[in-house]
């Protein structure tokens, strides 16, 4: 479904991401871990072409889009869901309103089908009698799932998560989790998660990659690499016993 091709990635003289390359394939829930800085945030940027690579080729569902123009993207885009980091709703708008957002951009939908996909999404995050209520009124980790019911509202093949889960307890993180991992399975996508948290890699993701300094030094299934030697994933896998 995915395939990333010896990407390089350099921002002036640094390269953030040196020659990176993997394949995802069709409804796997792969998730890329690293520590802070090593470009895992440029990678799904490559992906969603809100960055372009410096070399490489990226494939997503049988297409080189690494060169494709602003106008060529917009097709890509619509199979992509991203989920960023903060839920960045619009705080005047209610959350029936915040979910219909991207639906009324991006197609002519009667407002009828509109409610529908809205109150649907909502229901797939668990999400109840919530719709005429503003952001400010309800949790932060309602509002985390709002803005996942908002991504799943255009029924993206492909589902990408930047950190879904930093800020959050550990009651509602174990909860987005096992969210991610339902939502991944019954709406059958491709799902990439960029995390810091083996704990959440370990019991949600069918591979896991790890990235250091831009390159790959460990990607396997969790059994695979909980046996690892790379000291960068046992210093992951230290925190995850402690
Ligand atoms: N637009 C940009 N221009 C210049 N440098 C950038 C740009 N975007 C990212 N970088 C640099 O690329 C490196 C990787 O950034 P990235 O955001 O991908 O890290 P990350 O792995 O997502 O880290 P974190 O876990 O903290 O989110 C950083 O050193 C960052 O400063
Ligand atoms: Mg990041």
């Amino acid at each position: 479904m995915i395939e990333f091709k010896k990407i390089v990635k350099r921002f002036g003289d640094r390269t953030v991401l040196n020659g990176l390359s993997a394949v995802i394939r069709e409804g796997e829930i792969v998730f890329i871990l690293g520590t802070s800085g090593t470009g895992k945030s440029v990678l799904l940027k490559n992906l969603v072409g809100l960055l372009t690579p410096d070399e490489g080729e990226i494939w997503i569902d049988g297409e080189e889009v690494s060169k494709f123009s602003e106008e060529q993207y917009l097709p890509i885009r619509k199979k992509c869901g991203m989920v960023f980091q903060h839920p960045a709703l619009f705080d005047s708008l209610t959350i029936f309103e915040n979910v219909a957002f991207g639906l009324r951009r991006q197609y002519q939908f009667p407002e009828e089908v509109i409610k529908e996909k809205v109150l649907k999404a909502l229901r797939l995050v668990h999400l109840r009698d919530v719709e005429d209520k503003l952001p400010a009124q309800v949790s932060y980790g309602m509002q985390k799932r709002v803005s996942l019911a908002r991504t799943i509202a255009l029924d993206p093949k492909i589902l990408l998560f930047d950190e879904p889960t930093t800020g959050l307890d550990p009651v509602t993180t174990t909860a987005v989790n096992q969210l991610i991992l339902d939502l991944s399975r019954s709406l059958k996508t491709t799902s990439i998660v960029v995390s810091h948290d083996m704990n959440c890699a370990l019991s949600v993701a069918d591979r896991i990659i790890v990235l250091d300094k831009g390159q790959i030094v460990a990607m396997g299934t969790p059994a695979e690499l909980k046996k690892s030697e790379v000291p960068l994933v046992q210093d992951f896998l230290a925190e995850v016993l402690a």
